[in-house]
């Protein structure tokens, strides 16, 4: 897979990059990260220092990393569970990730984000380097060091058992150990439980994917199936993900599964993975997922990726992840969740949130075409859903800022509701045609990247040619229950 250059319209969180700065001729180092930059001798030349620890965002510090780009991961996994799973569950995973990536600073160090696995070996452009790993920070130092622009191809090593991570709540995430495989969904920062990675939106990348796992068990990654090879009672599956992805998206599920394939009406392939314990039942509303991929392009314009397809484990991390391209379900995937982890491919995937604050235009969204589908599908209208959320006598969406809802507050009710409840007062007030050209423009846009708040109420604006300062005041920035707008 070539590399390529990514362009992203806006809505990066600025990266703490620290570079030596030249004030009146005097070079000055500046402090970066744990260590001190190594300014050059003279002159303008390459002033190296190290990557950032994190992207910048303040709910995850350490998430992501700093000076440099990832462009392409290719992760070769292998994993075995002992026979039979022992309690508590745990598997083997060894692994070689080979990360593609073009520094963006002159670097002399630069970290992944690794976290509970044993690294043996850092090859950097094919030379092996000196590497430490500090808590969940893998820092490596490139020789030689790297120059902005400079592309490098960097392979990790590493290794160990895996377990059942749980998120900041305490919900589980990660890379899941299960009795016949593992459940993979890594929403907000758990990519880093099974590969080095830049664990940040932000830095979205291509994935491919080999992973061997016991012949019997099928393991299902992100993108297109593009073929497997069994010998020596081993199953190799390789999966190849071409769409941009933020890393909290990427999924190699192992389990138990039927594969089953079908083209939807607009010619993208459905490939779904149902565990073999499943009853009918258990999956049934997935027969409606072309009827909802038709009403979502319809919405917000073409289906973004390469495929899509479910993925229905028989174990259950406690909700459904709109994994990119292959939307995972615990136990069961009820007729709600399907459109809303569908919509979820567009409003959260192809756009996904500049920081984690702006998590509500994904839930947001997400649970407003959830309303919009019940709307199409003959049930109850979006307008009867929000004026149910605002007589209601629940007080949950009320007392949280929805634009900064905290690192524990990403999944709460307010981000879910008073999120599609804006939406829906936002469209009463600009009206449908400019509402849904918001929606359009915005998955337009931004595509391929991220953004955030407010780049949402400036494209709002923008089409609707209204000030909307007020109405976002009261409706994202402040916590009470809002009377008029
Ligand atoms: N983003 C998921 C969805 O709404 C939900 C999710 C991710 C979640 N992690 C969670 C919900 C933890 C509750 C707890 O589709
Ligand atoms: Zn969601």
């Amino acid at each position: 897979m070539p590399a390529r250059l990514i362009h992203r319209p806006s809505g990066r969180v600025a990266r703490p990059i620290a570079v030596g700065g030249v004030i009146a001729g005097v070079v000055l180092a500046t402090l970066a990260g744990s260590g001190a930059a190594t300014a050059a001798p003279d002159g303008p030349g390459p002033r190296y220092a190290p990557g950032a620890d994190g992207a910048g965002d303040p709910y995850f510090p350490l998430a992501g990393n700093g000076g440099y780009d990832v462009q392409h991961y290719d992760l070769d996994l292998d994993y075995t569970l002992p026979a039979p799973a022992p309690a508590p569950l745990e598997g083997q995973l060894t692994g070689v990730a080979t990360i593609d990536l073009i520094a963006t600073a002159d670097l002399d160090r630069f970290n992944l984000d690794l976290r509970g696995l044993t690294v043996s070996s850092v090859v950097v452009d094919g030379k092996s380097m000196a590497f430490a790993h500090e808590g969940d920070e893998l820092v490596v130092s490139p020789r030689p060091k790297l120059k902005a622009g400079q592309a490098a191809s960097v392979v990790v090593s590493y290794g160990g058992t895996t377990t059942r991570p749980v998120d900041i709540e305490g919900e589980l995430y990660g890379w899941v150990t299960t009795r016949d495989g593992a459940m993979v969904v890594s929403e907000p920062d758990g990519s880093s439980t099974w590969f080095p990675v830049s664990d940040h939106p932000t830095d979205k990348a291509t994935y491919t994917f080999e992973i061997t796992v016991p012949e019997g068990s099928v393991a299902v990654a992100n993108g297109l199936l593009e073929g497997s090879e069994t010998a020596d009672g081993k199953t190799t599956w390789r999966w190849n993900a071409p769409d941009l992805m933020a890393a909290y998206l990427a999924t190699a599920t192992v389990g138990n599964f039927r594969l089953q394939q079908y083209t939807a009406p607009n010619g993208t392939p459905i490939i779904d993975a149902i565990d073999v314990t499943r009853q009918p039942n258990q999956y049934a509303n997935l027969a409606r997922t072309a009827e909802m991929l038709t009403l979502f392009e319809g919405l917000y314009g073409d289906y973004p990726f390469v495929s899509y397809g479910a993925i229905v484990d028989n174990d259950s991390v406690g909700y459904a992840l709109e994994t990119q391209t292959r939307s995972f379900f615990s136990g069961s995937a009820g007729l709600g969740t399907v459109a809303h982890e569908l919509a979820h491919q567009w409003m959260g995937n192809q756009v996904s949130p500049g920081r984690w604050a702006d998590i509500w235009l994904n839930e947001g969204w997400a649970t407003y075409s959830e309303w919009l589908w019940t709307e199409h599908n003959g049930g109850l209208t979006a307008q009867a859903r929000f004026d149910a959320v605002m007589t209601s006598a629940s007080q949950a969406p009320w007392n949280t800022v929805l634009a900064d809802p905290g690192p524990t507050g990403l999944f709460g009710t307010p981000v879910y509701t008073r999120g599609a409840a804006l939406l829906h007062a936002l469209r009463v007030k600009i009206g449908d045609d400019a509402f849904f050209d918001v929606a359009k423009e915005w998955v337009a846009r931004f595509s391929g990247g991220t953004a955030t708040t407010a780049d949402f109420i400036a494209l709002s604006e923008e089409i609707s040619r209204q000030d909307l300062t007020s109405f976002f005041d009261v409706w994202a920035y402040q916590p009470p229950k809002p009377t008029s707008w």
